[in-house]
């Protein structure tokens, strides 16, 4: 098979701003959670933050660059509330706009298109001050605002974007009971159902935005939601596993009560009883502005879990991995190649959403990536990582799934969270110490994927 992928196929790299950009208090910008969240003790390995990061604020210049040397036609970036709004309501600093002017203009340069996401994570500190952040319904007007701000000036340069990465990482894991969040804004509530409060806020603050995105926006544009759902993946494909995997698709993480409600309109029934009083408070007329329509959707993909059909009350069961499965330097990034394809399957098939063209708008993974003494990063891992999940990618355009771009995660080494800078998912190895970036021979590889335009 030669993985050939059909002309047009978009190939590109993403990024997220708090995870790159450093310059924290450059240009008017003021802290976001994760500038409080990582300065704490004892929250982020080896007490690193984002304050300097790769210094992409200032160095965009050379970092779009390599964009062009890997020979990428689309960029996925994020957009910092906090630059832009510093105090997260009320007056637009122009400076952080400018900021992103001169990114769009240097990408223009090298016939790069710009997918932009207005919010990955950093919300203004101000806010968690002001309400505590996502605990509070008054966030997703805030967000829409900062959407009209952003989209009133940038709607020249940019048509393609994205409301909000991965829901569940700001509230399910900033928010939690009875232990310490792992994720700012780190905050311990009293229950579930406060939990699963955030991240309806957080789907308000979706629709909401898809809405000032399109009034905002000067001309013709496209808007998307990113998810990291959670693909359950039939253990064989016979038709009962395959059956079992929709079945559990819906209470699997927090499928049912993210993704669907976004795509249909309704949190999953099934999770709704489970849930039971731990359910959020859902007022007249939230889901229909969480449900807006939808020109794409982002589908970040990492990991799946098998499910088996199998002689339980539900006819169905979610397999654990057993011990020495395959993984890669993150504790839950197993190797499931096949979940990147069954995700695409299930946003058809599951979620009966086959009309919806897909991206997949981050796959990757962490290695423990080192220079030789020649100064090269072997990372044959990443390169076996990447090529199996272009294949499944390959699989589900050859079925005819409507999937038209993959973005690499990520463009280099960055600030990885919980992990600050110990967790290289990079295709450039970024040297800390002096700002080097050194290309990986997974960054040689996916240039020659892109030259040829298929799994190489
Ligand atoms: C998904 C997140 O969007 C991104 O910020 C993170 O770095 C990667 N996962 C890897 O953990």
């Amino acid at each position: 098979m030669s993985y050939e992928f059909p002309p047009g196929f978009e190939w590109g790299v993403a990024t997220a701003a708090y995870q790159i950009e450093g310059a924290i208090a450059a240009g008017g910008r003021k802290p976001s959670v994760w500038d409080t969240f990582s300065a704490l003790p004892g929250r982020i390995l080896q007490g690193a933050t984002g304050a300097i990061a790769c210094d992409h604020y200032h160095r965009y210049a050379e970092d779009v660059k390599w964009m062009a040397e890997l020979g990428i036609k689309h960029y996925r970036f994020s957009l910092a509330w906090s630059r832009i709004i510093p105090d997260g309501r009320g007056s637009v600093n122009e400076t952080g706009i400018d900021f992103y002017r001169r990114l769009l203009d240097c990408l223009q340069h090298y016939g790069i298109t710009p997918h932009a996401t207005l919010f990955h994570w950093d919300s203004p500190q101000a806010l968690e001050e002001l309400y505590g952040s996502w605990q509070s319904r008054d966030m997703a007007q805030d967000f829409a605002d900062y959407a009209t701000a952003v989209v009133s000036r940038l709607g020249d340069r940019i048509t393609s974007w994205m409301t909000i990465n991965e829901i569940v990482c700001f509230t399910h894991i900033g928010y939690d009971v009875n232990r310490i969040p792992v994720h700012a804004p780190g905050t311990s509530v009293a229950s579930l159902k406060q939990v699963w409060q955030t991240s309806h806020h957080a789907l308000l603050a979706h629709g909401l935005a898809c809405q000032a995105i399109r009034a905002a926006s000067p001309g013709p544009c496209s808007v998307a939601l990113v998810d990291n759902f959670v693909p359950t993946v039939p253990l064989t494909e016979s038709a009962a596993d395959i059956a079992a995997a929709r079945q559990a698709f819906h209470l699997h993480g927090t499928n049912g009560g993210i993704l669907e409600p976004a795509l249909t309109g309704a949190y999953s029934p099934a999770l709704l009883a489970q849930l039971g009083e731990n359910a959020p408070e859902i007022r007249d007329g939230d889901l229909a502005i969480v449900h807006q329509p939808l020109d794409w959707i982002g589908f970040n993909s990492y990991f799946g879990t098998y499910a088996r059909a199998a002689e339980t009350p539900a006819g169905y069961e979610v397999l654990p991995f057993p011990q020495g499965y395959p993984q890669l330097n993150m504790p839950w990034l197993h190797f499931v190649p096949d979940c990147l394809y069954w995700g695409i399957r299930h946003l058809s098939e599951t979620l009966n959403r086959p009309d919806l063209p897909v991206r997949v708008t981050e796959n990757g993974c962490a290695g423990q990536d080192s220079l030789t003494e020649a100064g090269e990063v072997l990372d044959s891992d990443r390169i076996l990582f990447l090529r199996q999940y272009l294949r499944s990618a390959h699989r589900a355009i050859q079925e005819g799934y409507p999937l038209q771009g993959y973005f690499a995660w990520t463009l280099m080494d960055n600030f990885e969270w919980a992990y600050g800078c110990d967790r290289r998912f990079g295709l450039l190895y970024t040297d800390y110490e002096t700002q080097r970036r050194i290309p990986k021979a997974s960054f040689h590889w996916y240039r020659e994927c892109i030259r040829q335009n298929r799994v190489v």
